[in-house]
């Protein structure tokens, strides 16, 4: 498929974020960690989220999907991770904790890079380490040798998002108590700890580090998955890209602290109602240099969307990415609809640009929705290929940006 922009005026209305992919990835992935049944609401209807039942699927569980709600049943039985469900979502190596402190065991193909850059999994891997885990890799695969998982003190060298949510799923079934220092705090983990408590998990935290008293045998849990702060924060930079008034329903105005910040620098006015929030963009807005960094500090997630909406600004700004040093992928394909970027030492250096429509290649999944917003800006016509990646991650994203008066539709790629 294919995304059809054209340019548009102005985008007004209301908007209803979905649940958070992010949040709901290890949240589905926690329901290995019990045979009781678990009903978890608020799933995005995504494909990343399609991929992780087809990974519980392979494990041995039934799910039943309707509705944005997910029923999952049945018994942990196999500790397998196929190479070709890792190579579709990295989020899969989510199912490592939560498979080796319930199996002692698992055999789990391993993650190879990504756009956003080299992406290892060492932080995982010590982590598990460190709780008594050993293995060997062979074919490409980590053999984990059979080895109940027990209690463990673990300073990560740096907060990765995913190691800390794998982490505290393996300290959740081992035996004795494990603290996880220098760790992340993202919302989403933050929401994983809900959904742990309620299946009977001791879990408290203090700064950084997590205390994590784990049990043998954990209960089903009925949870509603929190609403998607990077949707939020995508839908609110489309209307201070395209200019308009937009209300964000369903949002926590408290997850959007940085953005909102940095918003209001620019000028945009965000007035706050409840979990509502509603934004009107000026003509003229100011530019601001965004560095990315763990939450709370700008999300990195969000950055492709700022350098967009920085086209925009009467003046020069950059961007420098501390996650993802080398997300920066997508400038390439803007500066063919005529975007003036240099990207030097790692800093996206942004100037105000006058866009004109053309064919562009989207190469991640925040990086397809922010092209799919500068042909919302562009004059003419342009086409984004590649749209499989915001599939990923957005749901009805070209109907929600339609209903605000976007001139988008999608179209079949002519073979
Ligand atoms: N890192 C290591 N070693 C590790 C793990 C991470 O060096 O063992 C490095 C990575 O290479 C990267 C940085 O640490 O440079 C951050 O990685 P992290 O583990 O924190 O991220 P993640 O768990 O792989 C999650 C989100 C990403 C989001 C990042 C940062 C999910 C499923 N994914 O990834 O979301 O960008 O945290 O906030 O939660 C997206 O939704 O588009 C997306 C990419």
């Amino acid at each position: 498929m294919l995304g059809l922009c054209r340019r548009t005026e102005k985008l007004e209305g209301a908007v209803q974020i979905s649940g958070s992919k992010n949040a709901a990835l290890p949240i589905l992935s926690a329901c290995l960690l019990t045979d009781e049944k678990c009903v978890i609401r608020n799933v995005p209807d995504l494909e990343d989220v399609r991929v992780m039942f087809a990974l519980l699927r392979k494990m041995g569980k039934t799910i039943k999907f309707e509705k944005n709600i997910a029923q999952v049943s049945g018994r942990l039985r196999s500790g397998v991770l196929p190479e070709k469900l890792v190579r579709k979502l990295r989020a899969s190596v989510l199912v490592m904790g939560p498979v080796l402190s319930r199996l002692g065991e698992g055999s789990f193909a391993l993650p190879g890079g990504c756009a956003l850059g080299e992406r290892p999994i060492d932080i995982h891997l010590g982590g598990l380490k460190a709780m008594g885990a050993s293995y060997s890799i062979l074919r490409g695969r980590m053999i984990f040798m059979r080895q109940a998982l027990r209690g463990a003190h673990i300073k990560f060298s740096f907060p990765s998002v995913g190691a800390t949510e794998n982490l505290l799923m393996a300290s959740s079934c081992a035996g004795g108590v494990t603290v996880i220092e220098n760790a992340s705090v993202e919302p989403e983990i933050g929401d994983l700890c809900l959904f742990l408590r309620a299946m009977g998990v001791g879990i408290t935290r203090k700064g950084s580090s997590y205390t994590v008293k784990g049990r043998a045998c954990l209960g089903g849990a009925d949870f509603t998955v929190m609403p998607d702060r990077i949707e939020a924060g995508t839908f609110l930079l489309a209307a201070a890209s395209v200019g308009g008034r937009v209300r964000v329903d369903s949002a926590r105005p408290a997850h959007l602290g940085a953005l909102l910040t940095k918003l209001r620098a620019t000028g945009v006015k965000i007035s706050k109602k409840g979990n509502s929030l509603t934004v009107n963009s000026p003509k003229i807005i100011k530019p601001v240099n965004i560095v990315t960094g763990h939450y709370p500090a700008f999300p990195t997630d969000l950055q492709p969307l700022w350098a967009v909406y920085m086209l925009r600004a009467s003046g020069r700004s950059s961007i420098k990415d501390k996650i993802f040093p080398a997300r920066f992928m997508y400038v390439d394909e803007l500066k063919r609809l005529g975007a003036s970027m240099v990207l030097k030492n790692a800093v996206l250096m942004i100037n105000k640009s006058r866009l004109s429509g053309t064919n562009i290649y989207a190469c991640d999944l925040r990086a397809a929705a922010a092209m799919i917003i500068a042909g919302l800006m562009a004059e003419g016509e342009t086409r984004v290929y590649e749209l499989r990646h915001l599939f990923r991650g957005y749901e009805n994203f070209f109907i929600k940006l339609r209903k605000l008066g976007a001139n988008v539709s999608m179209e079949k790629v002519k073979k």
